[in-house]
């Protein structure tokens, strides 16, 4: 019996992948396939380097168990990562390398912003993907405190481009590696702008399939120049679980959607403390508030972060959690929340139609 690539193709617009829970087809995940007489061989584009390996699994079994139940009799399964990403529309192509910007927001201060952006990023990493950290707090830049000495400093290039900073592996920019600690700098709206923009702009990124935005609290100049300057793809929001938190960042949300960043989902720091002595789980700032808070205004819930000092320390001392402690459990939550924002990155890039990259209009 031979099969045909067509019966294949219709075959896997049944197979619903499992992470993005559409159709191969529709997500334009199929890449290639060969058939030759009843042996087939399916190429599929996985949509992110942080697709989790389990699913990919999944994934292969769906498949192959769809084509033998239209006949096949061996099938090869090839996932190779591509990943998925809109072209920027010209009105918005300062920023040339990264595919894809994720910020993290949070409607206060000392939320952890910094910690999941810095996690997140070298989680991002850790799954395989290239990634670039911008420090987007200009008030309070704590990136360069939080990855330590860099291994490469920032430099500049003959062509006046900047050469980001190298930490563990990420590339990484911050109004810190240019201003002294402890200097107060007052940036004013269109200083605010310009900066953005160099950092955007002027900064040879590369290729990088991430580029995570640490935003400063709240809602200024930093979120509203971002939007207007580069398309971001979402944005992650940190709440603790205390009520106050949990208002702010309700109007941290109302004020993405008005420049329309979409949020990703919600993660939730600081839910509870359990105490390394007598393993006492202490719920300090009831837990439970950031899924409640994702369940109200329909987004993602991404996982919740305990308090412990070793993220802290890991902050404070340079090498963050996700590095120092790589197999601790929250290590493993940075790895999972870093998955599920790069899924639902992709999950909304592949529900669009194909945008094709337009020229921009020299003038
Ligand atoms: N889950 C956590 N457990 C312990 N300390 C934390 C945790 N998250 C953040 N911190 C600490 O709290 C402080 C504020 O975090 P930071 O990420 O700088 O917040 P933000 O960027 O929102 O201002 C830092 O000293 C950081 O190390
Ligand atoms: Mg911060």
């Amino acid at each position: 019996m031979t099969i045909t690539e067509a019966q294949v193709r219709e075959a896997l617009t049944k197979v619903i992948d499992p992470a993005l829970e559409h159709d191969l087809v529709s997500y334009r995940m199929v890449r290639g396939i060969e058939v030759a007489g009843d042996d087939v061989l399916v190429k599929i584009d996985i949509p992110t380097h942080a697709y989790p390996e389990a699913l990919r699994r999944e994934q292969g079994k769906r498949i192959e168990s769809a084509l033998k139940a239209i006949g096949a009799r061996n099938v090869t399964v090839m996932q190779e990562v591509e990943t998925a990403f809109l072209p920027a529309p010209s009105d918005k192509a300062v920023l040339k390398g990264p595919k894809n910007v994720i910020a993290v927001a949070a409607g206060k201060g000392g939320v952890g912003k910094s910690t999941v952006a810095v996690n997140v990023a070298l989680a991002l990493a850790r799954h395989g993907a290239k990634v670039g950290l911008l420090d987007a707090d200009v008030f309070g830049p704590s990136i360069p405190t939080m990855l330590g000495p860099p291994t490469k400093p920032p430099t500049a290039a003959d062509n006046k481009q900047i050469i980001p900073a190298e930490h563990h592996g990420i590339k990484v920019i911050s109004v810190g590696f240019f201003v002294d600690k402890g200097e107060a700098v007052v940036w004013r709206g269109p200083m605010v702008h310009r900066l953005l923009q160099q950092f955007l702009g002027d900064v040879e990124w590369g290729d990088l399939d991430y580029l995570i935005c640490d935003l400063p609290p709240g809602t200024g100049d930093v979120q509203l120049s971002l939007s207007q300057l580069i398309p971001i793809a979402g944005s992650i929001m940190v709440t603790t679980p205390q009520e106050v938190s949990i208002v702010d960042v309700v109007k941290g949300i109302a004020m993405f959607e008005k420049v329309e960043i979409p949020i990703l989902g919600i993660v939730e720091n600081m839910s509870y403390y359990t105490c390394p002595a007598c393993g006492h789980h202490d719920e300090i700032f009831s837990h439970g508030g950031g899924k409640r808070l994702a369940q109200e205004v329909g987004a993602a819930f991404f996982g919740e972060i305990p308090i412990d000092t070793r993220i802290r320390f890991g902050g404070d001392a340079g090498i963050p959690v996700v590095i120092a402690a790589p197999d601790s459990e929250n290590a493993r939550r940075f790895m999972d929340i870093a998955s599920a924002a790069a899924l639902k990155v992709a999950g909304a890039v592949l529900s669009k139609p194909k945008r094709s990259p337009r020229l921009a209009v020299i003038k």
